[in-house]
């Protein structure tokens, strides 16, 4: 496929200067594609770009724009459709699981499909596994699929998003998942049990649940804490958090903005 510059010049949609202002990439959600940062200067083109994009990809049926980042406790974007079905709901296939998502009312990221199975291929058989701010229920999925767990408990504050979820377990026939709509800091206290392995990817405050996680945690257990940060910080993060774990490894999950990482850390004794 032709790069999008190209198409839209050879269209005469875009002029050669606008060329330059055409983002590279979109995210695609099911059969959304999305753009995280559309140019300003291309805004009354806006809708002839997003219809050519449906003309020349056969798997796009809606293209959209974040109109607003993720914010707010709930993660959640806000969404303008430039072009095609005035939906955002959708069906994401990833790693052979089906997820069903509305793009504006829910958080999800199918940039961190590989993150997801990268966790997932971790996990030995008949582990407990605990994910924490499930959302979706991508990791519960992709973890319950490509792994043999005895079992999986996901907690996730948002009642739309645990709809979806429950929706998304029975969509993918599995029966060692059991979900919470709740607050964590509410809902952890009252299970009684404890996990090989927790995962907790809220990058921007989950550092403020890593006590109430620990307490939940096998002796021999390994915590996934999702962070952002910049890479010349990561010795003084190891640092600290070897203060609290034996081992304690961090891998790149992705780019936040310039500089800045989507970092898991891999903590346990
Ligand atoms: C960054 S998203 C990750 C969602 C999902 N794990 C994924 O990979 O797509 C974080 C999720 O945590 C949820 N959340 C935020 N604070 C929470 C809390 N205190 N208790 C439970 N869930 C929470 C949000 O609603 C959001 O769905």
């Amino acid at each position: 496929m032709a790069k999008l510059s190209s198409i839209l010049l050879n269209s005469k949609i875009i002029t050669k200067k606008e060329s330059q202002l055409v983002p590279n990439s979109f995210d695609v959600v099911g059969d959304i594609a999305i753009f995280n940062d559309f140019p300003k200067e291309l805004v009354k083109k806006e809708k002839k770009i997003a219809g050519k994009i449906i003309e020349t990809h056969n798997n796009i049926y809606v293209v959209a724009k974040k109109s607003k980042k993720y914010s707010g406790r709930l993660r959640t974007p806000k969404i303008t459709i430039l072009a095609g079905d005035k939906r955002k709901e959708t069906m994401h296939i990833e790693s052979g699981c089906r997820l069903n998502l509305n793009i504006e009312t829910c958080y999800f990221s199918s940039r961190s499909g590989s993150e997801r199975l990268r966790i997932a291929k971790k996990v030995k058989k008949n582990e407990s596994v605990l994910v924490l701010f499930s959302g979706v229920a991508p990791f519960p999925c992709v973890i319950a699929k490509r792994s043999k767990p005895k079992e999986i408990y996901a907690i996730e504050l948002s009642k739309t998003a645990h709809k979806y979820a429950e929706e998304n377990i029975q969509l993918n026939k599995l029966d060692n998942v059991v979900l919470f709509q709740g607050d964590v800091k509410k809902v952890l206290p009252t299970i009684k049990k404890k996990f090989d392995r927790v995962v907790m990817p809220l990058p921007k405050n989950a550092e403020e649940f890593l006590e109430l996680a620990k307490k939940k945690l096998k002796p021999k257990g390994t915590i996934h804490l999702y962070s952002f940060a910049n890479e010349d910080d990561f010795k003084d993060i190891k640092k600290e958090y070897k203060k609290q774990f034996k081992h304690v490894k961090i891998t790149k999950a992705g780019h936040y903005s310039p500089g800045v990482f989507r970092i898991c850390l891999d903590l346990k004794n």
